[in-house]
């Protein structure tokens, strides 16, 4: 008897070695690390490398690695060209997109061939960091620039965005580019699998999972969990806005709730840890006590539902915090997936590849004659 799962819950499409998910312990870990652990002592650049070759590199391998992603910095000039030409109303998000489907009109008659598609990788991070620097730079009206390589990714990227960084922004960026480098399958990275499925090339499946980031329950909830705290303004509103806007039905909370975590989500840990580190200025301060008291009224209201907060209730905090605005949000979230999705994505077509190709149980009109 065909059975629809609805929003594919518990349906498992692949085999994977790279991220494993208790949902009901919080425990998350990629190829068997502890996520907290990476976030802590490792760079992105490692566990990129972990996620993408299945094993930490060596001294020479990481050079190697970042030597190749640095050659990759400056923009083609077709890009910076379309980057200009957006309407000014467009957002960061939707500006990614449209860069990453440019960079697929490129790819015309593409032949999967996994050697080529590996070396293409480092260029792809490399493209992608500057898409994502020169969208914050003509934002916050500044010209477009051909990042300088610094000592790691995160400082790159942070220096191309400000001209210049300090150590804690750093760790903190470098620690949220691993939090949120992966997560399984979530919606964007099946997006980018069905794509990749068909055998279509590696810059048209990451425009397929930015598309499919941009939801308000998915990655645009890291915007619209702080875009609360915003609309709350102080922690003494906290109770009655949590009444009269959640409590009442009237919206949900953004940042609470999962598909998979019935408890706490594990990045929390050091999404909250770099909150409390960068929040420095009264109005950082004030927005992290909104956020916790809301978080409080949350799990009150929620815990027993197996209803906690999600990693997107602080990551804003820390993403602003380092001087990003709110539109900015999703778009880091982005840049960090995209190492978590090219190993997903190549390890689809490696392993099991299979069209992605389910269906649908028809329940419209029977046979029916064309009216005379
Ligand atoms: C991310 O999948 C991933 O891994 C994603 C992600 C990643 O790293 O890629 O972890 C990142 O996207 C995190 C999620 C961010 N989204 C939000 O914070 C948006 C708010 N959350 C929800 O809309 C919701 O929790 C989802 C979409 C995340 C998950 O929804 P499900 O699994 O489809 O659950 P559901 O919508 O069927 O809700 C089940 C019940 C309902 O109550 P009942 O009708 O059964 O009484 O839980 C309730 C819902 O009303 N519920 C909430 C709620 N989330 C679920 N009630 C109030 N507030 C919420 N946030």
């Amino acid at each position: 008897m065909e059975e629809i799962s609805p929003g594919l819950e518990n349906v498992y499409i692949k085999y994977t070695e790279l991220t494993y998910i208790d949902g009901n312990n919080g425990i998350m870990r990629y190829r068997g690390y502890d996520i907290n652990e990476l976030a802590q002592k490792s760079s992105f650049e490692k566990v990129s490398y972990l996620m993408l070759f299945g094993k930490f590199p060596d001294e020479a391998e990481l050079k190697a690695f970042k030597s190749s992603i640095n050659k990759n910095l400056a923009l083609p000039d077709y890009l910076k060209d379309i980057l200009r030409s957006l309407p000014e109303k467009s957002d960061s998000l939707g500006i990614l997109q449209t860069l990453l489907s440019a960079k697929a009109s490129e790819e015309g008659n593409y032949k999967y061939d996994r050697e080529n598609d590996i070396v293409k990788i480092p260029e792809i991070l490399g493209n992608v960091l500057s898409m994502v620097a020169n969208i914050y730079r003509l934002k916050s009206g500044n010209n477009i620039i051909d990042p300088e390589p610094g000592d790691s990714y995160a400082e790159t990227f942070l220096k191309a965005c400000f001209g210049s960084t300090d150590k804690d922004s750093i760790k903190s960026m470098d620690s949220a580019l691993i939090l949120y480098m992966d997560h399984e399958i979530p919606a964007s990275t099946t997006a980018a699998l069905v794509t990749a499925s068909t055998l279509s090339d590696m810059y048209s499946s990451l425009a397929a999972a930015i598309a499919a980031l941009r939801g308000p329950l998915h990655g645009g909830a890291a915007e619209g969990a702080y875009r609360q705290f915003l609309e709350i303004g102080s922690p003494e509103n906290v109770n009655e806005w949590f009444k009269n806007n959640i409590l009442s039905g009237n919206k949900r909370l953004v940042g609470f709730g999962h598909r998979v975590y019935r408890t706490y989500d594990p990045r929390l840990k050091t999404f909250k840890k770099y909150a409390d580190i960068l929040s420095k200025t009264e109005e950082q301060k004030n927005i992290l006590e909104i956020a916790r008291k809301l978080e409080e009224a949350g799990v009150n209201a929620f815990g027993k539902k197996g209803i906690y907060t999600n990693t997107d209730f602080y990551s804003g905090i820390v993403f602003n915090a380092m001087g990003f605005p709110v539109d900015m949000f999703t778009t880091l979230f982005g840049l960090s997936r995209i190492s978590g999705i090219l190993a997903h994505i190549t390890e689809y077509v490696e392993t099991q590849e299979r069209l992605i190709r389910p269906r649908a149980i028809y329940r419209g009109e029977k046979e029916r004659k064309y009216p005379e």
